[in-house]
């Protein structure tokens, strides 16, 4: 038996249970795990509160090592270092998991590193890389910029030649938004963003929003883009964006609008390792830092979500098995 946390029936952060389970040996295909860190994710709390039927064992991202292998296994062995992004399970000390969606960890990224990032970091590189390709010259705007995917994209979009505005919920946090690659902050619980970035940018405005926040910052985000520009609701962190007629599209400039998710961007097994190798690449060479802000023992895991959904928490947020 090994510890996890499991969600029997759902609702808020009291519902994560720290127990005992069973973890079945490896079938075909499948390598088990000895978990030292697994990833807060905002996608936690949406199937935590009844995204999915309960029960099941919270999670969707860890980072460990490989403690046993299924039968007709050739790429991975005993001893190896891994992480993914994947199924419900996420929140144990060890778990089974499909061979073919565990990467392998390159030695100088930790475990407590991968975990506050394969989720986070593999969704940025696909925002800035593949959904809108940012350049020099590029301006973006990115909500919730001290967060976790807000830290890394500020990071990674100033790397790539952007200017980076960024909103934030507090002061701290545009300061640390600041230090993480974003040229310019707005508060926007306080200040209209929209006016703000019309200022910021002399009224030529952005090329693309990437948007976390949904419910909270949908219509006003379509109106920091230019005609043209590109809408990227990536998350609904204050709730789900409501219907709307598409002709607003049209009214506000012809925009482009999606809503991506990794698991398309990352479905192949090429995206997948393409994906996971560029984003060791950039926290390898140094351009874009992890910040894993919060570190929680396992059977934490409620206080962890609490602190998220309440918006106390700044970059990563990982667990310890
Ligand atoms: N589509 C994908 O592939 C994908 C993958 C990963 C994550 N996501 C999405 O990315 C977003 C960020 O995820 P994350 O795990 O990195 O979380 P996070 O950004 O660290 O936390 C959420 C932040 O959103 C802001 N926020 C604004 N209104 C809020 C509200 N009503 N309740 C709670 N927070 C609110 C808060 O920042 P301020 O205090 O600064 O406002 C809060 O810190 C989420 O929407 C998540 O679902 C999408």
């Amino acid at each position: 038996m090994v510890a996890a946390v499991r969600v029997h029936k759902t609702g808020g952060p009291e519902v994560l249970t720290f127990e005992d389970v069973a973890i079945p040996a490896p079938g075909q295909g499948q390598i088990k795990i000895k978990q030292y860190a697994c990833g807060v994710n905002f996608i936690d709390c949406y199937f935590r509160n009844g995204s999915y039927p309960a029960p099941f064992i919270a999670g969707n991202e860890s980072a460990g090592e490989v403690i046993a292998v299924g039968p007709g296994m050739t790429d991975l062995k005993v001893g190896d270092r891994v992480a993914y992004v994947g199924p419900l399970g996420g929140y144990a000390a060890e778990r089974v998991f499909a061979a073919d969606r565990a990467v392998k960890l390159p030695d100088n990224i930790s475990y407590e590193q991968a975990a506050g990032m394969m989720l986070k970091g593999m969704t940025v590189q696909y925002l800035v890389n593949r959904t809108y390709k940012v350049g020099k010259g590029t301006i973006c705007l990115i909500h919730a910029a001290a967060g976790g995917v807000g830290l890394i994209a500020c990071q990674w979009a100033n790397y790539l030649g952007a200017t980076v505005i960024g909103t934030v919920g507090s002061k701290d946090k545009a300061a640390l938004a600041k230090k993480n690659g974003a040229h310019h902050t707005i508060l926007y619980r306080d200040e209209d963003f929209v006016a703000k970035v019309k200022e910021i940018t002399s009224g030529k405005l952005c090329d693309v929003v990437y948007d976390g926040i949904g419910k909270d910052t949908f219509p006003a985000s379509l109106d920091c883009l230019h005609p043209l520009g590109y809408f990227v609701s990536f998350g609904s962190a204050s709730g789900q964006i409501e219907a709307f007629n598409i002709n607003i599209l049209q009214t506000k400039g012809s925009l482009f609008a999606t809503r991506p998710t990794l698991n398309h961007y990352a479905a192949k097994r090429t995206d997948l390792v393409d994906t996971a190798n560029d984003l060791f690449n950039v926290v390898g060479s140094g351009a874009v830092k992890i910040p894993v802000n919060q570190t929680y023992a396992l059977k934490d895991a409620a206080k962890s979500h609490q602190d998220l959904e309440s918006r106390h928490t700044t970059g990563s947020s990982i667990l310890i098995p």
